[in-house]
């Protein structure tokens, strides 16, 4: 097929539930990705946060060939070698003490949503299942991860929505202190908003979230699903904070491009979800399970310093352009907003037109997550792009 017979077909056949762009991707290769007329790609994008270690990565090729080879699945009423290994390998790196697998970002929050309500049920009994979220704050899709996401322009259409969710500003410690009331059972946050702007939280309101929640026995819930992985420079981005949170939930980059999600548990309340209240037909499948545990080889203590690296030297490379389009960088890692005096959703489109894969945020940012492995090179050829491309716009 050529790229114009795949988007046909799409259009014919699939639901139009995106927008997406007229471009048809073959393959790659590290960080850069061809379509299929040949046209080439740098990948700011990296899926949205999810090639986190690109494209034809040699350790995570040969994890998912060989488990595939060796086991594709089997029910979660067996054990396997991978899930155990991956388990042990979160819980040393994040100092969460046990964990439940799953398929993706929203579903992940669904398990916290969950485990918060029943933590608090079987301690305290009914009438305290209120779950505290941020304004401008994603969660996800379904109907329950719908209503945690603080954002009115997604309460539409799907009524009723789940019960039970109350919004606060971020960054506000009093609103806050006032929002966790005695019918809270937990408190669910990203630490950077990544839909919402790239907006990462100030330390001091993590840190009162923290203390709030110990001293009110509130689950604190870290929505990591885009933070998570080595995205902002540390495993979690929660290890930037210094803040431990009870319940971190994980998608994305995980499993370097294969489906996979999931939460880790800390002490208090690592058990609360007993057999037969919790599952998942996918969850933990060795494949997947294989693949993540070689994204978490290949993110090493040395690695990650380079993504915190990385993220700085494009950060200073943009503000260094001083373009008149750009209002300001923010982010952390290799989580990077660039906020934009012109129409964003244009400018993505003119950059992927320009062969610089990006994606948006909020409502005036560009939004890069490319994969952390990206080489300077790569980087210098997209930033030039990005360059040749805002310096062009007039305001
Ligand atoms: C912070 C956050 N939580 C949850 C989700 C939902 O993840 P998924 O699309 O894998 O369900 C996303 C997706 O963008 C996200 O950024």
């Amino acid at each position: 097929m050529n790229g114009e017979q795949v988007i046909a077909l799409t259009n014919e056949h699939i639901m139009p539930t995106y927008a997406r762009f007229p471009v048809a991707i073959e393959r790659g290769s590290g960080s850069t990705l061809w379509d299929f007329g040949g046209k080439k790609y740098i990948d700011f994008a990296s899926g949205i946060g999810v090639n986190s270690v690109g494209c034809g990565n040699e350790k995570w090729l040969a994890a998912v060939s060989g488990q595939a080879g060796r086991l594709q699945h089997v029910s979660n009423l067996f054990y396997t070698e991978p899930a155990a290994r991956l388990a042990a390998e979160l819980t040393a790196r994040s100092g969460l003490k046990k964990a439940f697998f799953c398929n993706s970002g929203a579903e992940a929050n669904e398990g916290a949503i969950k485990l918060a309500r029943k933590y608090s049920f079987d301690k305290y009994g009914k009438g305290r299942s209120a779950i505290v979220t941020l304004n401008q704050s994603f969660h996800g899709r379904t109907i329950t991860t719908l209503a945690a996401t603080g954002q009115d322009v997604f309460h539409n259409y799907f009524f009723p929505f789940t019960e039970g969710f109350k919004y606060t500003p971020a960054n506000d410690k009093a609103a806050l202190d006032a929002a966790l009331s005695p019918d809270v059972c937990a408190l669910m946050l990203e630490p950077v908003q990544g839909e919402g702007g790239v907006l990462p939280l100030d330390a001091d309101f993590i840190a009162e979230a923290g203390r709030l929640c110990r001293e009110r026995d509130i689950l604190l819930i870290a929505d990591e699903v885009q933070t998570g992985t080595g995205r902002t420079g540390t495993l979690f981005c929660f290890q930037r904070y210094g803040v431990l949170p009870d319940v971190c939930t994980f998608a994305k980059g995980i499993a370097g491009g294969l489906p996979f999600g999931g939460m880790l548990a800390g002490e208090k309340c690592a058990d609360t979800l007993s057999a037969g209240t919790h599952a998942s037909t996918f969850g933990g499948n060795p494949v997947c399970a294989a693949a993540a545990l070689a994204v978490l080889d290949i993110l090493s203590p040395s690695e990650l310093g380079e993504v915190r690296a990385k993220g700085e030297y494009i950060r200073a490379k943009i503000e260094d352009m001083e373009l008149p389009a750009v209002g300001g960088v923010r982010g952390l890692g290799l989580m990077i907003g660039v906020a934009v005096k012109a129409p964003h959703k244009e400018l993505c489109a003119m950059l992927i037109e320009n062969g610089l894969l990006s994606l948006t945020a909020g409502s005036d940012a560009l939004r890069f997550l490319p994969p952390l492995t990206i080489s300077y090179a790569e980087i210098d050829e997209g930033l030039e792009i990005f360059r040749e491309t805002l310096s062009g716009i007039r305001l």
